[in-house]
């Protein structure tokens, strides 16, 4: 089966100053997506997640650019793909959950009027109809009183419920790909159960694929098939979910799932990773993790290819080889 995303050594870099080297925000990535999977794209703030989801989407603006590598939809490199022709799959093949609600929305129309319009750019449908399909996806992400709040504009909106505005407009047109950054957390417990429930059923209904970023394992643990975990730009492990939450083989994400509280006993003080991730201008040679790593030595100072074992890939050169306690 052709995968319906398949990203292939893909780098995205930021120039600096004149003089000085671009910074590599993602930094040879590959990763490949079948329909209906569901992707959780997790690391720690700065780790790449949304520049990933930017360069898949051809949102990449100066002074970033994709340098290297293809993303390939459906076997098509969008890397290549003019402007005009990636607007049409951005909404109807291709959709994005921005981090903040505000990039999808235009403070100066009406709701309503910002779903019906999306529907209307790819579809010929009658208003009639357009109106109701808006008002339903507004109802599917718990939206109180749909049909009253077309009329609203975003600001009458509080953050959460613009998210879910943004997402409605995401799930519209049922894309086959579905890039959704950082998602449901504006939200309460109750919403984001919901609006998880929402897309595991576009996944299953629809076949939508969806790369699900966040820095909530939990949430993954429960939502997603695969795991990508990114560190300084790179993809350290990837895999079937179960597999790397109860073994994972790179210390980094050993490291994140010692610091989810689910996976400590009541009580237990919660692991943290020891340091910081150095910023991207500052990463030392070889293996990004070597300063927080208890494992690291001389050979990490050289960049860990990527090994393969099954359905799962790592980049280490010590990898864990037990199961994590209590797992
Ligand atoms: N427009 C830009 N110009 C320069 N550097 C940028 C730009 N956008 C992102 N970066 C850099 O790229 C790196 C990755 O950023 P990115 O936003 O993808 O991180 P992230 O994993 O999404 O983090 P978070 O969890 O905080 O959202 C960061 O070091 C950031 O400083
Ligand atoms: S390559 Fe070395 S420094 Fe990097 S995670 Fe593995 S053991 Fe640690
Ligand atoms: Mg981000």
């Amino acid at each position: 089966m052709t995968p319906i995303l398949d990203v292939r050594n893909l780098v995205t870099e930021f120039a600096t100053q004149p003089g000085n080297p671009a910074l590599k925000a993602v930094d040879d990535v590959s990763f490949a997506l079948n329909r209906g999977e569901i992707l959780g794209l997790v690391g720690e703030s700065g780790s790449g997640k949304s520049v990933t989801g930017f360069s898949i989407m051809g949102l990449v603006d100066p002074p970033g650019r994709v340098s290297q590598g293809q993303v390939l939809f459906e076997g098509r490199d969008l890397t290549g793909l003019g402007p005009a022709d990636m607007r049409d799959l951005r909404g109807r093949r291709i959709a994005m959950v921005f981090q903040d609600p505000m990039m999808t929305l235009n403070p100066v129309l009406r709701v309503g009027t910002q779903l019906t319009e999306t529907l209307h750019a790819h579809e010929q449908l009658s208003r009639r109809e357009a109106w109701s399909r808006a008002r339903d996806a507004l109802a599917m992400v718990g939206i109180p009183s749909p049909e009253e709040r077309m009329n609203a504009y975003p600001h009458q909106f509080s953050g959460g419920m613009r998210q879910r505005v943004a997402i409605a407009i995401a799930i519209l047109h049922k894309p086959d790909l579905i890039i959704a950054d950082e998602p449901t957390t504006a939200l309460d417990v109750t919403i984001q159960a919901q609006v998880i429930h929402e897309f595991q059923r576009l996944a299953e209904t629809a076949n939508t694929a969806v790369i699900w970023i966040t820095h909530d394992l939990a949430i993954v643990s429960r939502l997603a098939d695969r795991i990508a975990v990114m560190y300084g730009g790179r993809l350290v492990e990837s895999g079937p979910v179960a597999d790397i939450l109860t073994r994972p083989r790179h210390p980094y994400t050993k490291g994140l799932i010692g610091s989810v509280p689910s996976q400590n006993s009541r009580g237990q003080r919660l692991m943290q990773i020891p340091g910081m991730t150095p910023g991207l201008g500052r990463l030392p040679a070889g293996c990004a993790f070597q300063a927080r790593c208890a494992r690291a030595d001389a050979l990490c100072r050289v960049q860990p290819e990527l090994s393969i074992e099954g359905e799962r890939g790592y980049r280490c050169f010590h990898p864990i080889a037990e199961q994590v306690a209590g797992a």
